[in-house]
């Protein structure tokens, strides 16, 4: 069988740290491993407005910044195919027959669907759309037969659900659909990043965000500004590692060769680690480390950013043609399911036998 991916992130603003160590990084990897037969990376904008349906413009202004920070991120048009969602109507009418498998009460159990009607105060006033996307969601991973999608944690019960379609659709028509594994990350620190504010959730309308786009200042400022161990309050005292937002980012972020580079002093993380809690070790000089080892990351994707920002036309190129060639290939799924379903009327004759 081949091995497809298929992932994506709504465009309500631009892609900040936690999408990169979450799945973005990640997506790059696969992408360049050379192991997968096709993967498929969309924007998803029709999602997007699911809860942003008073504000479209949102939505578009943000289509060339989710696109921008993919190239930049080191996504490769000519390895993966970069899409909208909306341009692939195909989606909406697999979508309009999964709801058929798919009950209220199931819904309303979804932990992802739960929590988000809850952060949106939205309680009796949940939009239809909204509250189905998890089914919608599942149209998009089948009707590219993944296997295989990367994505943060928070998409697990997504995947879940998508699972119970695909089984409920296999054994109702018969096997039509691809089974989907989700692929986490390995990194506990990247299965959710914190804010810098160490809220529980990166959040835009929180305002805790690095952001990719971010200029090497603003990164600096931010990390500088980091919440940290608030009972650390003299250089003298132990400081906890676990829970603080800094040291989680270094989870995330570091690797041997930027203590190597920067801070030789330390042979790594643990030892980092041993000597904040054992005391002696100042918050600020941890933090002009982050900073360092944030730079290092970030710096090659920034300057991918500027490139590809003078290339506008050529990334509304790829956007095109990656969106015509995920609307074929979503063509040949959606015939797959109609034939199983028994809707494919005008494939052949048989309906004239009464
Ligand atoms: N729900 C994802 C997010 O909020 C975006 C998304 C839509 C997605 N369809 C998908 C992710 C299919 C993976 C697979 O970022």
């Amino acid at each position: 069988m081949k091995k497809i991916i298929l992932t994506g992130d709504r465009p309500t603003g631009r892609l900040h740290v936690g999408h990169y160590v979450g799945s973005l990084r990640r997506r790059v990897e696969l992408q360049d491993s050379g192991e997968y037969d096709k993967i498929f990376i969309m924007i998803a904008d029709a999602q997007a407005l699911t809860d942003n349906a008073d504000h479209p413009e949102k939505v578009r202004q943000n289509i060339m910044e989710v696109a921008l920070d993919y190239l930049s991120a080191g996504l490769d048009p000519d390895k993966s195919t970069i899409f909208i969602q909306s341009m692939v109507s195909e989606l909406t009418e697999l979508t309009f027959y999964y709801s058929n498998l798919v009950t209220v009460s199931r819904l309303q159990r979804n932990p992802t669907v739960k929590a988000e009607i809850a952060m949106r105060n939205f309680e009796a006033s949940i939009p239809v759309g909204f509250f189905t996307y998890p089914i919608s969601q599942a149209a998009d991973i089948t009707a590219f037969k993944a296997t295989t999608v990367p994505v943060g944690e928070d998409q697990m019960p997504m995947l879940e659900q998508c699972r119970e379609i695909v089984h409920k659709f296999n054994s109702v028509y018969g096997e039509a659909l691809v089974m989907p594994n989700i692929l986490l990350p390995d990194n506990k620190a990247c299965l959710r990043l914190p804010g810098i504010d160490g809220k529980a959730k990166m959040s835009k309308s929180l305002g805790n965000c690095i952001y990719l786009s971010d200029t090497e200042q603003d990164v600096k400022k931010k990390v500088m500004s980091m919440f940290t161990d608030p009972n650390h309050l003299r250089v003298e005292d132990p400081g906890r590692t676990e829970g603080n937002p800094v040291f989680i980012y270094l989870e995330a972020f570091s690797r041997p060769e930027h203590f190597a580079q920067f801070w030789p002093e330390y042979a790594g993380l643990d030892e980092l680690k041993a000597h904040y809690e054992r005391g002696g070790l100042g918050d600020v000089k941890v933090k002009k480390f982050l900073n360092k080892v944030l730079q290092a990351e970030l710096a090659p994707i920034r300057a991918r950013r500027k490139e590809w920002e003078q290339r506008l036309p050529e990334v509304y190129e790829i956007l095109k043609k990656g969106s015509m060639e995920a609307q074929a290939i979503a063509a040949e799924t959606l015939k797959d399911v109609k034939a199983a379903m028994k809707i494919n009327y005008f494939d052949d004759e048989a309906i004239l036998r009464m």
